[in-house]
């Protein structure tokens, strides 16, 4: 059987929420202690959409930093920015020439972002080939990833298929991996929308980084359904199932459980049970997090992720330009 070789990313763009958390960092955490785990704060994804410079630097180290508060530790797992890695953008570059524009046109995410833009840079339309780069680099089996990034490592699977079977194999084919709760947490004002970066309205969004008091209020006045049951039922009552993902989640109790718990209890009496993991859970986060923030040794550990990374990651590409043809040096 192959070695289990992980990678996944997180852009350093927005505020990250409970979603990312649970969607992709929270998984990230529980899969580090066997194989090989690759963590990449994807600054070059980032710059598809307008950033302030200033700011893009300090959200690449202030997302380091969360990752690590979060318990990524740096022996067992690799930690690096996509940037200090050049092989991302050479691989992306060749990769480019072995999809079709059709195939990029397909992205639901491509459509999402790019809907009512005025300027769409060709980085965004791009951007999932430069993701398939990252993830073949390493020869990964699995991507640990939320329900919306599903789509690009299939695009990443049918670019190696293609690439392998033009030349000889070459990439590993890898799967996405995505929680069985909590793959897709929805916004606390909408749910039937995702909780996301980018939503103007900051309610319906916990951050990771925010005042635990204000994260209780919003969980407290989170959307509900019509009735007065405790029950996981998307369809009818995706407020309330949005609510108890989150609550499986943080107090690794079964869905199944909670429903049984808080049988004949109300909604208020429930989201009390929410807001109290959630906000425990942060102000726990929040003190690793300014330990982490404060230390010298993020730069150290970014430093030696980048290196490390390269590693493995140049033997491949250099493999990919002999293959397709790249005059030798
Ligand atoms: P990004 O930065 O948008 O999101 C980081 C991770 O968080 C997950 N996520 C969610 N999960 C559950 N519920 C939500 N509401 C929610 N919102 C976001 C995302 O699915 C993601 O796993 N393209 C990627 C970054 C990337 C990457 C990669 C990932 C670049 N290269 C290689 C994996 C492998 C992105 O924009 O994630």
């Amino acid at each position: 059987m192959n070695k289990k070789i992980v990678f996944s990313g997180i852009q350093p763009s927005g505020n990250l929420h409970i979603g990312n958390y649970i969607g992709a960092v929270r998984q990230w955490v529980k899969g580090q202690n066997d194989g090989l785990n690759i963590f990449c704060v994807v600054d070059m994804h980032a710059i598809t959409v307008p950033q302030d410079p200033k700011t893009l630097a300090q959200k690449s180290r202030e997302i380091s930093a969360i990752i690590l508060a979060a318990g990524i530790d740096p022996d067992k797992s690799l930690l690096f920015v996509q940037s200090h890695n050049p092989d991302h953008a050479n691989l992306g570059w060749i990769l480019n020439c072995y999809l079709s524009i059709g195939q990029l046109n397909r992205m639901i995410q491509y459509k999402e972002k790019s809907d009512g833009k005025k300027f769409v840079s060709v980085g965004l339309f791009d951007y999932p080939v430069l993701m398939a780069a990252d993830i073949l680099l390493y020869g990964t089996t699995e991507v640990p990833v939320g329900d919306d990034q599903k789509q690009h490592v299939e695009l990443t699977r049918d670019v190696a298929e293609r690439f392998n079977s033009k030349y000889s194999p070459t990439f590993v084919l890898p799967e996405p991996k995505t929680p069985k709760a909590g793959g897709r947490v929805m916004s606390l004002i909408d749910p039937t929308k995702k909780m996301s970066k980018s939503d103007p309205n900051p309610n319906g969004a916990v951050w990771l980084l925010e005042d635990p008091a204000m994260a209780r209020k919003k969980i407290m006045s989170a959307v509900t359904d019509s009735g007065s049951e405790v029950k996981y039922d998307w369809g009818n009552k995706p407020g309330i199932s949005n609510l108890l993902e989150i609550l499986n989640q943080f107090s690794d109790v079964s869905i199944a459980e909670l429903e049984k718990k808080f049988a004949g209890q109300n909604y208020g009496q429930f989201k009390i049970a929410v807001a109290d993991v959630v906000e425990k859970f942060l102000v726990n986060f929040q003190k690793k997090y300014a330990e982490i923030s404060e230390s010298e040794e993020l730069e150290s550990i970014l430093k030696e992720g980048a290196q490390k990374a390269y590693q493995i990651s140049h033997p491949k590409l250099l493999g990919v330009y002999k293959k397709v043809g790249f005059l030798g040096q």
